[in-house]
């Protein structure tokens, strides 16, 4: 883990006073020069709150209300069951997939939303293993995974006959061989921010003759991931961080195109068959992402997502923009906490190279459980993750320099008090 230790604020020579007015300064310049600046004013926000949780909880787009009031007074209360067709709920899944798409890099027709992240890491999982050559027994998972993932990933084990093999992400490519059926890896560490290989790490997989399936949960929306450019062969990720879709918004499955044929989902449910409306007794599966598919959709939590999706619409976002917003904002907040936090009290566990650095700042810090709560009290809303670490998201479409600057110097406040 890299840890590094804020320099000595005492060291510097300098008041955080006088520091803290050069750096509320470069806030504002920084915010006057941001392309995206305007995009915030997209969003439902609390003025006087300072918002970065969007890496657990993305905000809300402010016509995301309006567009629920027409999906459920109009195509539910009016409509009823006929918008199923007229509505385009039926399809919705593979639509909305769509829209996702392009944020991941991945081709049309090979993205489906439905379901939770979890339920799709098993769906990944089993058919990675139905897809991988005959005789392979293991299943690598990323030792630092997100817990699901591992839980999950363990009962695939079971169902499969395959062996669980634990190990650290940098590692998976050196560990992968000719028993590696799949390897399960996370693009970002949830814990601290590192951003994964996924280009080289995917080489590695595939060239040991496994698939290679990414969680992709903090990454979507945040920064590049190129699942078509680099091959990836099956990915999952949530709506609700950087995507914004609110709370319990479906998560996607990616299946590259190559093995959509011979997807074989261990949940066969009649959404993914080829004809649903024959009430077949027999499952014959349907072709491309539908076949990612299982029961009747979510459609109030879908039809949210996609409504927020319209914020990628603006002129001004892309994800380049996004991501050099997002490196940014952590290098600034990064540098605001070096000034503000005394000495010694914090320390930053995400890496300081911009190639290993997804969207959020994570500090380990003594008292952390008492400290998030006083900076929430404070209006400055991050998380916490037990025992020690405090992290702050950072969502390029709506997080300000002046932000960043703030939360920091209310950090350094309550380290200080
Ligand atoms: C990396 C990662 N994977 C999986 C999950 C769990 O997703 P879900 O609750 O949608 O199943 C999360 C949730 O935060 C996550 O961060």
């Amino acid at each position: 883990m890299d840890t590094s230790d804020f320099p000595a604020r005492a060291a510097t020579a300098n008041t955080p006073g006088a520091w803290g007015a050069h750096l509320a300064e470069r806030a504002a310049r920084l915010d006057a020069a941001d392309r995206l600046a305007p995009v915030r004013g997209l969003f439902a926000l609390d003025e006087r709150v300072v918002y970065l949780d969007g890496n657990s909880l993305g905000a809300l787009p402010a016509h995301v209300p309006e567009r629920m009031r027409d999906v459920i007074a109009r195509q539910w209360g009016e409509l009823g069951i006929r918008s199923w067709s007229e509505s385009g709920w039926w399809t919705a899944p593979e639509r909305v997939g769509d829209r996702v798409a392009p944020l991941v890099g991945a081709e049309p027709g090979t993205v489906v939303v439905a379901d939770s992240t979890s339920v799709n890491v098993f769906k990944a999982l089993v058919a990675a293993v139905r897809l991988a050559p005959e005789g392979r027994d293991e299943i690598v998972v990323d030792a630092t995974t997100f817990p699901t993932d591992g839980y999950i990933a363990e009962s695939a084990a079971r169902l499969t006959g395959t062996r669980l093999v634990p190990v650290e992400p940098a590692e998976v490519a050196g560990r992968v061989g000719p028993r590696t059926a799949v390897a399960l890896v996370n693009h970002v560490d949830f814990r601290t921010g590192r951003l994964h290989d996924l280009p080289g790490t995917t080489r590695a997989v595939r060239e040991a003759g496994a698939l290679a399936v990414w969680d992709l949960c903090h990454s979507a929306g945040a920064l590049p991931v190129g699942l078509a450019e680099h091959g990836v062969d099956l990915a999952v990720g949530c709506t609700y961080k950087f995507l914004n879709g609110g709370p319990g918004s479906p998560a996607f499955l990616y299946v590259a195109p190559r093995h959509q044929r011979g997807f074989d989902s261990p949940l066969p449910g009649w959404n993914s068959h080829a004809d649903p409306f024959a009430m077949a007794p027999g499952y014959a599966a349907a072709d491309g992402a539908v076949r990612g598919r299982v029961g009747t959709p979510d459609i109030l939590s879908l039809l949210a997502a996609d409504a927020a999706l319209d914020v990628w619409d603006h002129e001004a976002v892309d994800i380049p923009a996004v991501r050099a917003k997002s490196l940014a904002l952590t290098d600034f907040f990064l540098e605001c906490v070096a000034v503000y936090a005394p000495a010694g009290r914090v320390a930053s566990v995400t890496p300081r190279a911009h190639a290993e650095r997804a969207s959020q700042v994570a500090l380990r810090c003594a008292q952390a459980p008492a400290v998030m709560e006083a900076l929430i009290a404070r209006g400055v809303v991050g998380d916490l993750r037990r025992p020690d670490l405090l992290r702050f998201g950072f969502t390029p479409l709506y997080t300000r320099f002046a932000d960043a600057e703030r939360a920091a110097r209310v950090l350094g406040e309550v380290l200080a008090a």
